[in-house]
């Protein structure tokens, strides 16, 4: 890798990714380069030092990631400083629709795309009534111990990343385009005011805005299902029409708020 600073952008909606995020910073700290991490959320509008080595790490939704996700990709200026970039996804079976179609706009950009890696992680969006997951701490050591891995091979440049391909251009111009919108359609969120205690943590939470405080919260229609209020609420009020979800979190809301 050619800069000593990462710039390592991420969001997580219930702390997969942050867990990824922080085992890399951790490895790449040990030997002795600086890693910033900066949550994407707030960063659709920074200046990017093009000198750093940009990384980005999302979660898989809907076999790709979210829309906003795509904004701050979309949004990464063009560069003619041979800056290096690297792709993190965390996910549960599989995605299809992000590693090529990601590669295809960064290097467009003029980004040199040094690696990608796709690493399964505990589910966040298992309907209760199909199965029951178990082993989520098991599958989280496992995860981590790829994102270590990953980090490695990015460290002594053995890493590679997938090129596009049809398939994959169309999975993610589908999910982007209609299953995000259906599934505002069919699975609106909403608080349950019989338990809702008025606490503003989905609210504060919300990485798009969606939530409005008035008196009690208020769900707007732009909705990208990162399913933090949801799984973060602290008296379960935050429900999904037609849809019943797995309660899981695996950090406390305070440290995606940091
Ligand atoms: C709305 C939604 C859709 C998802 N779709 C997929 C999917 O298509 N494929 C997959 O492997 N995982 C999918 N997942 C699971 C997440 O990618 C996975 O649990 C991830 O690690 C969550 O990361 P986070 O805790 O950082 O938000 C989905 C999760 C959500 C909330």
């Amino acid at each position: 890798m050619k800069s000593k600073v990462i710039d390592l952008y991420f969001f997580s909606g219930t702390g997969n990714t942050l867990l990824v995020s922080k085992e890399i910073k951790k490895y790449f700290e040990e030997n002795q380069f600086t890693v910033n991490l900066i949550r994407i959320e707030k960063s659709q509008h920074l200046e990017v030092d093009k000198s750093h080595t940009i990384g980005i790490a999302v979660p898989i939704a809907v076999q790709t990631t979210f829309p906003f996700c795509w904004s701050f990709i979309n949004n990464l200026p063009e560069t003619d400083e041979k800056t290096e970039v690297f792709l993190v996804t965390t996910r549960t079976m599989y995605s299809g629709g992000i590693i090529g179609p990601a590669k295809k706009i960064l290097r467009k950009k003029g980004y040199i795309t040094i690696g990608a890696k796709e690493i399964k992680m505990p589910s966040n969006f298992s309907p209760t009534k199909m199965f029951k997951l178990k082993n989520d701490d098991k599958k989280t050591s496992a995860g981590l111990i790829e994102a270590r891995r990953f980090a490695h091979n990015l460290h002594y440049n053995i890493t590679h990343w997938l090129d596009v391909n049809p398939v994959a251009g169309i999975v993610k111009k589908i999910s982007l385009q209609k299953s995000f919108s259906w599934m505002r359609k069919h699975h609106k969120m909403y608080a349950n005011e019989s338990k809702c205690i008025r606490c503003g943590l989905c609210f504060k939470l919300c990485p798009v805005d969606n939530i409005e405080m008035i008196n009690y919260p208020e769900f707007k229609d732009t909705c990208q299902f990162c399913m933090r209020c949801y799984h973060f609420c602290p008296t379960d009020a935050i429900e999904m029409t037609n849809m019943q979800i797995r309660k899981y979190t695996a950090v406390k809301a305070e440290e995606l708020l940091k």
